[in-house]
């Protein structure tokens, strides 16, 4: 048999052999649907979650951490969502936050009580933390601004990084020196003993860090005892989740997959797997669980941060999407950069997470354009590549090939099925599901929860 099989041929395999040791798909238990940003993030992921979470049961978190900032608008109310999955809004469903995620207690605290405040009822309740989970310390937050200082006086930039800690925490996670909720919910004095070692380390790499240590752990003490009541044992939970009664299950990725650290910019990026591998390892659950994997990808381009955007638009055409489009990160505040959509990042993200379908949001923002660009291809030295590169410098010289389409010049924001669109707007569209191969299932032209028109 050739090593690559068919779709026929891969079926088949799955079906029960003689032997008995492989068991029917349908026996694998429930199938989760899968929430994955394909740009550089902010595509507006936690709007779609919002839409699919109100008839979950279970919505999860399985990679990042509070670098993420998903915006949710329900009723003319704007949720900022950061360590707390998007689905939180809905009463009837549980969130869990994956062992991927990394979290800061004080951060995820802060965040539940400042959407306590909007409204947002009984969140301890209906949220579910993982054993594993690692923690992000107030020092690793300090260590991400002293990193950053540091590229910039070394290499003369440094990544733009959030400064929430990611990298430092998923260094420590990697390094085998991070500290989990189980350490910090087990016996408090090894806790305080390895956490001790774990400021030494750090200050002997940054001489300059000062910490309280006996405040942080009277501070964590405290964190932990008010966490203890939501926290489980993560693999059991999904698959209990998986393996009972039919259950609709949801994973919110956060950040996006040109920003993994695999796959993505590197080294501008961030410090977990954003693709759908992430799912798997940041939850504990098998592959064959994973159903529908739904990319989002915003009509045009943005980026925060330092680092390669070949579609960027340094430009009134730029800015007008900067404007228009409120691009301002919910995380740090700063103006995201603009450009036109990159069809070549978008079905690289498709080649990594093999999307089943596309949620296209911001429509809106382009209608008053007078035409429209969309890059489908890169060029090095007149000649087009089949591949995105994996070495910065040579994605900084890359020739983007556009396709130009006329504007179609006509407010969207109240189009709510595919016929109240125009036909400029449908051409678009088609052509952008064309080149990626996947149909798209949401077109997005406003903020709020109504302003979705589902394709089929
Ligand atoms: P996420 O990180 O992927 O969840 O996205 P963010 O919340 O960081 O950024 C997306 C922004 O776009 C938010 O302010 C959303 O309210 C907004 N948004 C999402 N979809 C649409 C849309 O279709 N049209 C408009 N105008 N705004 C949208
Ligand atoms: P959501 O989930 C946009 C970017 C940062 C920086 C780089 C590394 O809202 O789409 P980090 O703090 O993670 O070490 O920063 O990654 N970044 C994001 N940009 N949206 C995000 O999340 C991001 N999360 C990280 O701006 O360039
Ligand atoms: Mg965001």
């Amino acid at each position: 048999m050739s090593l690559s099989w068919s779709a026929k041929e891969h079926k088949t395999m799955n079906q029960p052999a003689v032997t008995g040791l492989k068991r029917p798909r349908n026996d694998v238990g429930n199938q989760v649907t899968v929430v994955l940003g394909a740009q550089w993030g902010d595509e507006g992921k936690g709007k779609v979650v919002d839409l699919l979470a109100t008839e979950a049961d279970v919505v999860c978190r399985c990679q990042g951490g509070n670098n993420a900032g998903h915006t949710v608008v329900v009723d003319g109310k704007e949720y900022d969502f950061h360590l707390l999955p998007s689905g939180i809004i809905n009463p009837r469903s549980i969130s869990l936050i994956g062992n991927g995620v990394v979290i800061h207690l004080p951060g995820l605290f802060e965040e539940g009580d400042k959407n306590e405040r909007k409204g947002l009822k009984g969140w301890e309740k209906r949220l579910i933390v993982s054993d594993r989970a690692h923690l992000v310390f107030d020092f690793h937050q300090v260590v991400d601004g002293l990193q950053e200082t540091e590229r910039q006086a070394q290499e003369g930039k440094n990544i733009g990084t959030t400064k929430k800690g990611i990298g430092p925490a998923y260094s420590s996670k990697a390094s085998r020196t991070g500290l989990r909720v189980c350490d910090l919910l087990g016996d408090f004095k090894d806790f305080s003993s390895k956490f001790k070692n774990l400021v030494r380390q750090y200050q002997s790499m940054y001489p300059t860090l000062t910490v309280d240590v006996e405040d942080q752990l009277k501070k964590l003490k405290e964190y932990g005892e008010r966490l203890r009541p939501m926290v489980r044992d993560g693999v059991y939970y999904m698959y209990e989740a998986l393996h009972g009664s039919s259950k609709k299950i949801l994973v919110e990725g956060a950040n996006a997959a040109l920003l993994d650290i695999d796959f993505g910019t590197y080294p501008f990026v961030t410090s977990s797997n954003c693709t759908v591998g992430g799912a798997c390892t940041g939850l504990g659950i098998p592959p064959l669980n994973i159903g529908d994997v739904f990319g989002v990808a915003k009509a045009y381009t943005t980026r925060v941060g330092i680092g390669a955007f070949p579609t960027e638009q340094l430009n009134a055409v730029g800015e007008l999407l900067q404007t228009r489009g409120h691009e301002v990160g919910v995380t740090t505040g700063r103006k995201r950069r603009c450009g036109w959509l990159d069809l070549v990042i978008v079905r690289y993200a498709h080649m990594i997470n093999g999307f089943t379908a596309i949620a296209l949001t911001k429509l809106d923002i382009l209608d008053v354009l007078d035409e429209i660009k969309v890059g489908i291809a890169y060029k090095l030295n007149g000649k087009r590549i089949p591949h995105f590169p994996a070495n910065m410098d040579v994605l900084h010289n890359v020739e983007v090939e556009y396709e130009t389409f006329p504007g179609w010049k006509t407010d969207t924001s109240a189009a709510r099925k595919w016929g109240d669109l125009p036909v400029k707007a449908q051409n678009y569209i088609r052509f952008i599901e064309n080149h990626i191969g996947v149909p798209i299932k949401w077109v997005g032209v406003g903020k709020s929860r109504e302003c979705m028109i589902q394709m089929f």
